[in-house]
């Protein structure tokens, strides 16, 4: 399973890219407007920290502008990944650009039908909001089993699928028992996936068991005969 960073947030994204496990980012209006810094800026910026997909979204709503605003994005790196809503206008464009090499993200979608138009319109992502779904009393989760039951029934989709809106690592687990291509992860979740009060335990019983030898491992040692 592929992790993506959910922010627009760059100190956070250098921090957890330095863990290794991130493999992209992904970024929408609102987390972009949390930042309080310039759109395109950042982009560039988050481009050249993770070489992975970083998902950049249009602002428009009509076709015309949407396309001429992610060829737009898609020019400041070669990892940019554009995004556009599941709308007609949005899936328009994703045609175009899939058709022009770039990668696209097509977010806000909250049903198996409209999974399946993204797929048709060549998505390289589609983006399912879990926690969103669950907010409003659905199951956010059997939409992923859903999407990925009738995505694996078909070899030639190549569409992606990128578990967006996770809230806690439970939706980690589910999505990746499910096979889900991606979860893109808020910074909080990914640190969150790190800890269990068993494993902090046993350190410090390990660490405490190693001080009473009095011992270094950073000394000279015998290479194990050949
Ligand atoms: O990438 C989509 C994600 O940022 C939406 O999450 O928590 O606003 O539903 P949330």
């Amino acid at each position: 399973m592929k992790f993506f960073i959910d922010t627009a947030d760059i100190a956070e994204i250098r921090d957890l890219a330095a863990t290794g496990l991130v493999d992209g980012v992904t970024t929408n209006p609102s987390l972009v407007a949390k930042t309080g810094r310039d759109f395109l800026e950042t982009v560039a910026e988050i481009c050249a920290v993770v070489p992975g997909p970083v998902s950049a979204e249009v602002a428009a709503t009509d076709h015309e502008t949407m396309l001429a605003e992610g060829r737009h994005l898609a020019r400041i790196a070669g990892n940019v990944a554009v995004k556009v809503p599941l709308t007609p206008a949005g899936l328009r464009t994703c045609k175009a650009l899939t058709d022009e090499g770039t990668m696209v993200n097509v977010t806000l979608c909250f049903s198996a039908p409209q999974a399946i138009l993204a797929a048709k319109a060549g998505a390289t992502f589609v983006s399912p909001f879990v926690g969103r779904l669950d907010d409003i009393g659905a199951d956010g989760m059997a939409l992923i089993a859903e999407i990925c039951a009738i995505y694996g029934r078909y070899p030639a989709i190549r569409t992606e699928v990128l578990v967006a809106s996770v809230r806690n690592p439970g939706h980690v687990t589910a999505a990746a028992k499910l096979g889900a291509h991606v979860a893109t992860l808020p910074p909080a979740v990914l640190r969150q996936m790190f800890h269990h009060p068993l494993t902090d335990k046993g350190l410090a019983a390990f660490l405490a068991d190693w001080a009473k030898t009095g011992q270094t491992i950073l000394r000279p040692a015998k290479a194990a005969a050949e």
